[in-house]
């Protein structure tokens, strides 16, 4: 299972690629914004910033809305750097554009996913990544968990290759479920994956070891 971390900040992309387990990034408008990152100049840099930071894929979200516009879009972000992956929302143009893409051979990841249905088609347009937002259907009470579930069984069974980057992860839980019914990849906050770390017993056992050593020494 691969671990993207979900942010614009630098500090904690960093952070996560020290650990050693980081295999990409995923970015979107909202991020970037929450990062002061504006205008298209600044926000393109930051791209390239992020790439030179991870060794693996870094998500790069079109603004636009209309087939030309998400194309020429999507062609300048996958320029910038061989690590970009073009994120294309999951609208009509959207679906269209991803194919284009996808003969081209630019690499896309099909983002705000909701649905089974949606996920056939992006997959079916070959998209490389397909992201299913679990936790913002976890908000409006509906199991996100299942939709990733559901996917996997639908890809499987056709042998589609498009690998399911399970989205909008909030915490540990979210990426362990993931884990077991065999999400290809988990995006989330440097929180979800630092917290995997965390047992008490590991803490308390360590402190004891430390305590036995000090007592000999
Ligand atoms: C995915 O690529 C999105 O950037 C992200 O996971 C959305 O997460 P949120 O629902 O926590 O905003």
């Amino acid at each position: 299972m691969k671990f993207f971390i979900d942010t614009a900040n630098l500090d904690q992309i960093r952070e996560a690629q020290d650990l050693g387990v980081l295999d990409g990034v995923t970015t979107n408008p909202s991020l970037m914004a929450k990062e002061g990152i504006t205008g298209r100049n600044n926000i393109l840099k930051h791209y390239v910033d992020i790439c030179n930071i991870v060794d693996g894929d870094v998500s790069a979200e079109v603004i636009a809305t209309d087939f030309d516009g998400i194309v020429k879009e999507g062609e300048q972000l996958a320029d910038l750097h061989e690590q970009i992956v073009v994120k294309v929302p999951m609208i009509k143009e959207g679906i269209k554009a991803i194919k284009y893409f996808t003969d081209k051979g630019i690499r896309t990841n099909c983002t705000l996913v909701f649905s089974v249905g949606q996920a056939l088609l992006a997959a079916k347009a070959g998209a490389t990544y397909v992201s299913p937002f679990i936790g913002r259907l976890d908000d409006i009470s509906t199991d996100g968990l299942n939709l990733i579930a559901e996917i996997r069984l639908i890809y499987d069974n056709y042998g589609f290759e498009t690998e399911i980057l399970a989205a909008s992860v909030r915490h540990t839980m979210h990426v362990l479920e993931c884990a077991k019914i065999g999400a290809d990849v988990m995006t989330g906050p440097l929180s979800s994956i630092e917290g995997l770390l965390k047992h008490p017993l590991t803490d308390i056992g360590l402190e004891k070891f430390l305590a036995d050593y000090k007592k000999g020494n």
